[in-house]
């Protein structure tokens, strides 16, 4: 039950009012987009296979891509590696033309403040209330003062309430994370992404907990949000019809390789067939070959065992 007033709903239709204040200066500072590269990346956590098998790709400022393939395909992975979140076992990431993990850890840390990565199940406090978890996005341009001063009370509600509305969940600003539907969760970490200064969304299945109508809203929001600021989407999802209908670019995972990498235009029935189904073939062989004819990557199936 909300316990305090809410913050008048703000006027989108106005573009002084999204031009002026403090905080949407600060999130016009990091309008531009990440741009985010990996050269024939593997990733070993441990299993039989590697998670990653030598995967190359390119992705421009502002792009926003799907990624789709079966589960254990390596869609978290992928992510986790482009968020600087996970260092690769071999290859080489590149995060706005730098490689992460020749940085000091300073460099670090402020290389992954241009990034957001939006785990499938977002790590909330269940006991905060979800104007301080949405704000919480903010926390890498805090002081430690701010950082203190805004858990006993947040400071800027009407930029929280301008997120949750974005995500169709203005009048949960004030409820407590832990009365929140798994779906509710999910959106306000979207919210969190919203106000922080990423140029980059890196979000895992946002739409796991949501139902059909919640879920084309919600990446509708995602694509507008990111547009608006000119920040790189990349978003990992099961649902492939909203991935097809919704995102220009798709890639398709399967077995920690990419089996193909392209214009939504151009991802045929037969790639989604083959992304999906016969589950208990073997993994893509280096003579498989995608529907443009070039062979899948690879650098050598057995390099991925
Ligand atoms: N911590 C870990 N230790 C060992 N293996 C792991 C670990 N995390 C993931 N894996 C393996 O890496 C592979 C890729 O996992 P990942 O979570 O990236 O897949 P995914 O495509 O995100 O799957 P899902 O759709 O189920 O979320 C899987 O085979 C998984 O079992
Ligand atoms: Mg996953």
């Amino acid at each position: 039950m909300p316990s305090r007033p809410l913050p008048a709903a703000p006027d989108y239709s106005s573009s002084a009012s999204r031009a002026s204040g403090p905080t949407s200066a600060a999130r016009s500072a990091a309008a531009a987009g990440v741009a985010l590269a990996l050269d024939r990346v593997f990733v070993r956590l441990g299993g039989s296979r590697a998670a990653l098998c030598d995967a190359s790709l390119e992705i421009r400022p502002g792009e926003q891509v799907a990624v789709i393939g079966p589960s254990g395909a390596g869609k978290t992975t992928l992510l986790s590696v482009l968020g600087a979140a996970l260092a690769p076992s071999d290859g080489r990431v590149r995060i706005d033309g730098t490689d992460p993990w020749q940085l000091g850890s300073r460099g670090l840390r402020r290389l992954r403040t241009r990034l957001f990565l939006a785990p499938q199940t977002p790590p909330l406090a269940p006991r905060q209330r979800v104007v301080t978890a949405v704000l919480a996005g903010r926390l890498p341009t805090w002081s430690l003062l701010q950082a203190v001063a805004s858990l006993v009370r947040p400071g800027d509600a009407a930029l929280a309430a301008d997120a949750l509305a974005r995500f169709s969940l203005a009048d949960k600003l004030w409820s407590r994370v832990d009365r929140l539907s798994g779906g509710e969760r999910q959106r306000v970490s979207l919210a969190r992404g919203w106000v922080s200064s990423a140029g980059g969304f890196l979000i895992d299945e946002p739409l796991s907990a949501l139902d059909p109508t919640l879920a084309g809203m919600t990446l509708q929001a995602l694509r507008r949000t990111s547009a608006e600021r000119g920040a790189t989407l990349v978003c990992s999802l099961h649902q492939v019809e909203l991935a097809l209908a919704h995102f220009p670019r798709v890639i398709g995972l399967r077995d920690g390789s990419v089996m193909f990498d392209r214009d939504v235009k151009s991802v045929t029935p037969d790639d989604i067939a083959r992304l999906y189904f016969n589950r208990d073939a073997a993994a893509p062989d280096v003579t498989d070959e995608v529907a443009d004819g070039s062979p899948v990557q690879a650098g050598g199936p057995s390099r991925c065992f």
